[in-house]
Formats: C-alpha cells, sequence, structure tokens
C-alpha cells in the first residue's frame, strides 16, 4: 500500500459529506432523547471505527447517558470480512439491567453487530438497540436489526469518519470512496 502525502489524492469521491453526517446525526440523537426519555441508557461505542459517530452523536444527545467502548476486530488488513470476530478489549461497565444503544460505523455482513448484540445479551443487558452510521444493505448475510441507520449505502468500500483502509483514512472528516488503485498498489 502506497499512500499519498494527504488523503484527497487517494479519494475517488466523496459519498456523504460532513454536512449531511452532521445533520443526520441530530436527527438520530433527538430520535434517540425522545425514545429514551424516563430510561437510563448505556451507551456503546465499537473501537476504532465508530470514534466519529459516538462523538458527534453524544454531543447531540441532550439525555444523561453513560458512554463506554469496545474493541472488536472482524477485518483482516483487507476489504473483505474475515468471517471472525475478536474481542481486543471489553467494557468497563457491567451491562446487567441495563438499556444498551450500540454505535457503529458501518453494518456490511452483519457479522460484527450479531456478535455483539449476543454477548450483551448473555451478560444479562435489559434491551440492545443499534445505531450504525452505514449499512451495507445488499451485503447482509446475518440478520440483525438496527433501529437507528445513518445512511444505506452502496456494495463498495468507504473510508473516512472513523471508518479505514489499512488502518489508514480514518481521520477524513466525510465518507469517501476509494481509489482502486490504492488496493491494488
Ligand atoms: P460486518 O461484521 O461484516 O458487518 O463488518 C463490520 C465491520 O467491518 C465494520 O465495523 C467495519 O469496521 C468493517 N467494514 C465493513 N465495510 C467497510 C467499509 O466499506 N469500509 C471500512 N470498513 C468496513
Ligand atoms: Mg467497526
Amino acid at each position: 500500500m502506497t499512500l499519498s502525502e494527504t488523503y484527497e489524492n487517494d479519494i475517488k469521491k466523496v459519498l456523504i459529506t460532513e454536512e449531511q453526517l452532521e445533520n443526520r446525526l441530530s436527527e438520530l440523537a433527538s430520535q434517540i432523547d425522545s425514545d429514551y426519555k424516563g430510561k437510563d441508557l448505556l451507551v456503546i461505542g465499537i473501537l476504532k471505527g465508530a470514534i466519529f459517530t459516538i462523538t458527534k452523536l453524544a454531543s447531540k444527545i441532550k439525555k444523561n447517558v453513560e458512554i463506554d467502548f469496545i474493541t472488536l476486530s472482524s477485518y483482516g488488513s483487507d476489504t473483505k470480512s474475515s468471517g471472525d470476530i475478536k474481542l481486543i478489549m471489553d467494557l468497563d461497565e457491567n451491562v446487567k439491567d441495563r438499556n444498551i444503544l450500540v454505535v457503529e460505523d458501518i453494518i456490511d455482513t452483519g457479522l460484527t453487530m450479531k456478535w455483539l448484540i449476543e454477548y450483551l445479551q448473555s451478560k444479562g443487558a435489559a434491551s440492545v438497540e443499534v445505531c450504525t452510521l452505514l449499512r451495507k444493505k445488499e451485503a447482509h448475510i446475518y440478520d440483525v436489526s438496527a433501529k437507528y441507520v445513518g445512511f444505506e449505502v452502496p456494495e463498495v468500500f468507504v473510508v473516512g469518519f472513523g471508518l479505514d483502509y489499512n488502518q489508514y483514512y480514518r481521520n477524513i472528516p466525510y465518507i469517501g470512496v476509494l481509489k482502486e488503485e490504492i488496493y491494488e498498489k
């Protein structure tokens, strides 16, 4: 993989702008505020991909919530899922009897989310809902329902706003499509 000095040179096109991300996350935050009115809520971000989404989303939620993180890995260093989930860093908080909102960057095959929902249920969570910034509808293999979805995206490899390719491009403030030659190099 040969990186350019700045990410602009590696991006084929902008799929979702900063403004669109901002607006959609505001909408989702108000929906979450109203759905969880009067209820306790623990928001869990999946590292590292969900960093931007949870930061932006949580800063727009008005309710008093707790935030925790878990690090999972499903992708190897390629653009295809490895089909195998690894728990790299566990939660700090006890999830027993808590209402959980999982925040994810993207649901592709659904494997990561299926694994995490079952994990949280096995630890006695009272409820588990999912908020994903992006969803690749056609790529679904495992049936997981996400109550809050930012945007449906086509089956292309996207980067930015926390999403990476080989750990790079997470710092791009929008969602972009990588130039094919980046994978081929
Ligand atoms: P799933 O387990 O197949 O649903 O894959 C979900 C995980 O794969 C996400 O949390 C991402 O980290 C990663 N992923 C899936 N598609 C993309 C993509 O287009 N760009 C970057 N990461 C992706
Ligand atoms: Mg992820």
